[in-house]
């Protein structure tokens, strides 16, 4: 069975979704809790520790019935099971995409047994590392991990050390990801070679910036007489040939599949460095949670469905409001790499103009995603949200108790988290002049959980990958393939070779030039 291929325009949802549109055109959100019955109750899920509230959005009853007609005029029930069953729905890489398998462990299959010894594999260096059982080459114990990856071999495991570091273990870690020498210089200034274990991630093994990284690591371990390098690389890869090749020991390789994207690996062995960092106990919660949340979306109800109703909000602002981005506020410092995160799983996902059947689509598709943590982006860019031009659609995303237990702080940030929801809805005038004055209207969606947690952060990420899934079911195009990445890494490779040849070939004017003051600089 393969995903189904409709064009969601030529839908009866979607051309009474253009009307509606017109309908609502300057409905406050405020008069329609007065106008729709229930509208809290309706519009609001309670799933585990997750409570998700989407009553303050610019939608009514019938919006809302209409959007999940889309969702059965696209058929998106059948394309879930597509996702769960591991059919081939990476059409144009011909791979399922079973990312959720990397955290089922109820699953009996051949792939369910691999993946549980992965996992072993996983606990096992784990509490061989934080015991001192496995040593650096001269006997020293290890004291800190480099993990070095680029894109999904670095965004996952650097956003989840940093969100649950107050779990952290005794090790120190640090990320590599750019082939800017300079970010590795700093990160080598750091470290004691002796009592480093360097982590190299990559899927393909063949990325450019991950490659040179290693050899220059490999380079510098040499310089600093470490006399088996091998004993302080590991490589996480799905192409162990060259991974022998480049000098890993094949007991240091740890399994990476071609039916896990990139942007969707923290869950398995590219979250070795999650499992250092915060333990591997932690890390099987964080599975558990994303596993939790990975059932809720495949057997709810679509009204229901945390992730089905995030992604047919963003399609109603997307696709018919005109919106032309949303932000992700986390409240809490301890998320703040999540929007970075986000940005790779939503726009490497959905940024496609051709759709499932080949055709270029005449509609809009991925959005762009943006953010930061709460309170400093009130400090920041708020100002744009409450009285710019623009409708900027946010998920507010805060927690009920906070991990030090400074309830003082605690209950002035989450005042400030229910405050910015409430201001961006109703608006008001803080004085008579125009300036002061706030129109509202601005939509939100509010996430609130127990505390910031292994489980609860696998959940909220769980939820974002099915939104993403969701948006493209609907939008019809293929989420997890990103031939948009190639075009430039082929130019930048042929670029490299004049420019280390110093022999500028033909291109267009504005190229020349520049490879021309780079060379003759
Ligand atoms: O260039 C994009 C990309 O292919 C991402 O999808 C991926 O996460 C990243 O590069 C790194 O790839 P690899 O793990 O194969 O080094």
């Amino acid at each position: 069975m393969s995903l189904s291929k409709i064009n969601p325009t030529k839908t009866k949802a979607w051309k009474a979704l253009l009307k509606k549109k017109l309908e609502l055109d300057g409905a406050k959100i405020i008069d329609l809790f007065d106008s729709t019955n229930d509208r809290l109750k309706k519009f609001s899920i309670n799933f585990d520790n997750l409570f998700l509230d989407f009553s303050k959005n610019i939608i009514d009853d019938k919006t809302f019935a209409l959007l999940l007609e889309l969702c059965e005029e696209c058929e998106l029930e059948k394309n879930i099971k597509c996702l769960f069953n591991g059919n081939k729905i990476n059409e144009t890489e011909n791979r399922s995409v079973l990312h959720t398998a990397l955290r089922d462990f109820d699953l009996n299959t051949e792939i369910g047994d691999e993946l549980s010894s992965d996992r072993e594999k996983i606990k096992k260096f784990t509490e061989d590392i934080l015991s001192g059982v496995i040593k650096g080459s001269t006997n020293k114990k290890i004291t800190d991990i480099v993990n070095v990856g680029i894109g999904g071999s670095d965004l996952g495991p650097n956003m989840v050390v940093e969100s649950l570091k107050f779990y952290e273990t005794d090790l120190t870690c640090h990320f590599v990801s750019n082939v800017d020498g300079d970010h590795l210089s700093e990160i080598l200034k750091k470290i004691n070679p002796e009592t480093t274990i360097f982590i190299i991630v990559s899927k393909t093994f063949t990325t450019q910036e991950t490659l040179t990284n290693a050899k220059q690591i490999k380079d510098f371990l040499i310089s600093r007489s470490i006399e088996d390098v091998s004993k302080h690389f590991i490589g996480v890869t799905s192409n162990i040939k060259s991974a022998v090749e480049f000098g890993f020991d094949k007991e240091n390789i740890f399994n990476m599949y071609d039916f896990v994207g990139g942007r969707f690996s923290v869950w398995g062995s590219v979250g070795l460095s999650v499992s250092l960092a915060v333990g591997y106990e932690n890390f099987e919660k964080f599975l558990k949670g994303a596993n939790k949340m990975d059932e809720h979306f495949r057997v709810s109800s679509f009204d229901k469905n945390i992730p089905v109703c995030l992604a047919l909000i963003s399609i109603w602002y997307n696709n018919f409001m005109n919106c032309e981005t949303e932000a992700v506020l986390p409240y809490s410092e301890y998320l703040k790499f999540i929007p970075n995160y986000l940005q790779q799983m939503f726009m490497e996902s959905n940024g496609k103009c051709i759709d499932r059947s080949s055709r270029k689509v005449d509609y809009q598709t991925g959005t762009i995603v943006w953010g930061g943590t709460g309170t400093n982006s009130q400090h920041a860019f708020f100002q744009l949200l409450h009285q710019g031009t623009k409708i900027i659609p946010c998920d507010f995303i805060g927690f009920k108790s906070s991990l030090h237990g400074n309830n003082e702080a605690h209950n002035k940030l989450m005042s400030n988290f229910i405050a910015q929801t409430q201001a961006l809805m109703i608006g008001g005038s803080m004085g008579d002049s125009p300036f002061r004055k706030f129109e509202g209207n601005n939509p939100s969606n509010t996430i609130l959980l127990d505390k910031v947690s292994p489980e609860s952060l696998g959940m909220i990420l769980s939820m974002y990958e099915h939104k993403v899934f969701v948006q493209g079911i609907i939008l019809n195009i293929f989420s997890f393939d990103q031939w948009g990445v190639e075009l430039g890494k082929s130019l930048a490779n042929t670029l490299l070779t004049e420019i280390e040849s110093k022999n500028i070939l033909d291109h267009d004017p504005s190229t020349e030039n520049l490879l021309d003051k780079l060379i003759n600089k």
